[in-house]
């Protein structure tokens, strides 16, 4: 079957045809690929068309698709071990790997998604303090969890949705939210609800409102904030883990979080997330303290050796961050240069291998407000150019676009050549 045929059947199977919002590509006009195969960064739709991919499945492949060494990987355990219900030899490794690899990680908790992993670290946030209030930041997404759907950028906001409908108000009536990057504006919710706040919760690199980063003077006052009134602060690094720095986001600031949440990379293409931290707060976990988190499928020796499979090669190679940092530098250079000649306004926003393009005169882009500005139509136009011409590239101005261990500097060229194309 055709792309077509493939994505009209599926709407009546599943709501809008996929199992992920940003997945219809609604705000484009377009009907989406339907994806057949990956190899490296190309990807080939059941049309038959290939697409040089700048998404990588929204992060995780940061080895390009189907790595040779992680597909042997997968291979090799599942003629043994698929699922066990019971600890595993695996999951010691793996976590053992990232306490000893991550800074600030004293002991893991393995779940199934980025979700799952910042709504139990938030849980447990809650349980350590005995407070109840978190602060999360306009633009920045954790997940589909209830309490995070508020002011949370990425799909939420590309879809049209205006927070979403099925939350009670007693979900949110927790959920304070904070201007990413204005000092002032989270001292005052300190100051009005400190004694109950439990957590703060942020990307320290955005990608989901667009890449913006976290300003260095910021981050140490929200870490300065939490001291002073007994509040937990995490790090969500689902995207930035193991992505903008082998070492993650944590690791361009001079700031100690007290948890860590994970995903994408980690489970080498295969569902998997993880909450890390403090062993005195992780210790507060069920069987061993009172937070219960649970589940059937959690630490799976599939994932488990994908994960692993993934970050030893990462570990061996931290070359490939170099690699990435200045495919990304050629790229951004390239495209502001185009732009520049071409008389098209916009601001290139980049940390390492993720990268997003706001079409704007303000430069920087470093609030969600800003990111808001922009000129969502030309971005769409964009869009519509470059996937017309075969890249992948996120469908929205709000997302995130990145770079593989196997993107070349062809690659590069061949998308500046397409964008000088571009006719807004
Ligand atoms: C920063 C961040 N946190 C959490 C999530 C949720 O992860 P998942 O889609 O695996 O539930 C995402 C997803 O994109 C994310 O970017």
């Amino acid at each position: 079957m055709s792309n077509k045929e493939i994505f009209e059947e599926s709407k009546k199977y599943m709501p809008g045809g996929v199992n992920s919002p940003v997945r219809a590509y609604r705000d484009m006009g377009i009907d989406p690929p339907v994806m057949k195969s990956g190899k490296g960064v190309i990807l080939t739709d059941e049309d038959g068309k290939d697409y040089i991919d700048f998404v990588l499945a929204w992060g995780p492949m940061i080895l390009g698709h189907s790595n040779e060494d992680v597909v042997t990987a997968i291979k090799e355990i599942s003629e043994s071990a698929i699922a066990f219900g019971t600890p595993t030899d695996l999951e010691l490794k793996m976590s053992k790997f990232l306490c000893e690899e991550m800074d600030n990680v004293e002991m893991v908790r393995f779940v199934n998604s980025g979700t799952e992993a910042t709504m139990s670290a938030i849980k447990l946030a809650r349980g350590y303090t005995g407070k109840n209030k978190i602060i999360k930041f306009a633009g920045c997404y954790h997940g589909h969890f209830d309490g995070f759907l508020v002011e949370a950028g990425s799909g939420v906001l590309t879809e049209g949705i205006a927070g979403c409908l099925g939350i009670p108000n007693d979900s949110i009536k927790n959920t304070l939210v904070g201007v990413y990057n204005d000092m002032e504006q989270v001292r005052s919710l300190f100051e009005a609800y400190g004694d109950d706040i439990a957590a703060v919760i942020i990307e320290p690199v955005a990608g989901n409102m667009g890449v913006v980063k976290a300003e260095d003077e910021f981050m140490e006052t929200l870490r300065v904030l939490c001291d002073e009134y007994g509040s937990l602060l995490i790090f969500d690094e689902v995207m930035s883990g193991f992505r903008v720095a082998y070492k993650g986001a944590q690791s361009l600031f001079n700031v100690k979080p007290d948890l860590i949440t994970y995903a994408k990379i980690i489970g080498g293409g295969l569902p998997c997330g993880l909450y890390g931290g403090r062993r005195d707060i992780m210790e507060k976990l069920s069987p061993v303290g009172g937070v219960y988190q649970a589940g059937t499928m959690s630490g799976n020796p599939v994932v488990m050796a994908a994960g692993m499979a993934t970050l030893n090669i990462l570990k061996a190679n931290q070359g490939i961050y170099d690699h990435i940092n200045k495919l990304g530098e050629k790229l951004q250079n390239g495209i502001e240069d185009i732009a520049r000649e071409k008389g098209i306004k916009l601001t290139v926003n980049r940390v390492g291998g993720m990268m997003t393009v706001f079409f704007t005169d303000r430069n920087p882009v470093r609030t969600y407000e800003d990111a808001k500005s922009c000129d969502l139509e030309m971005f769409r136009k964009y869009f519509l150019h470059m996937n017309k011409n075969g890249f992948n590239i996120p469908q929205s101005q709000f997302e995130s676009m990145f770079l593989s261990a196997v993107h070349t500097e062809e690659h590069i060229d061949k998308f500046l050549e397409t964008f000088k194309r571009f006719q807004p």
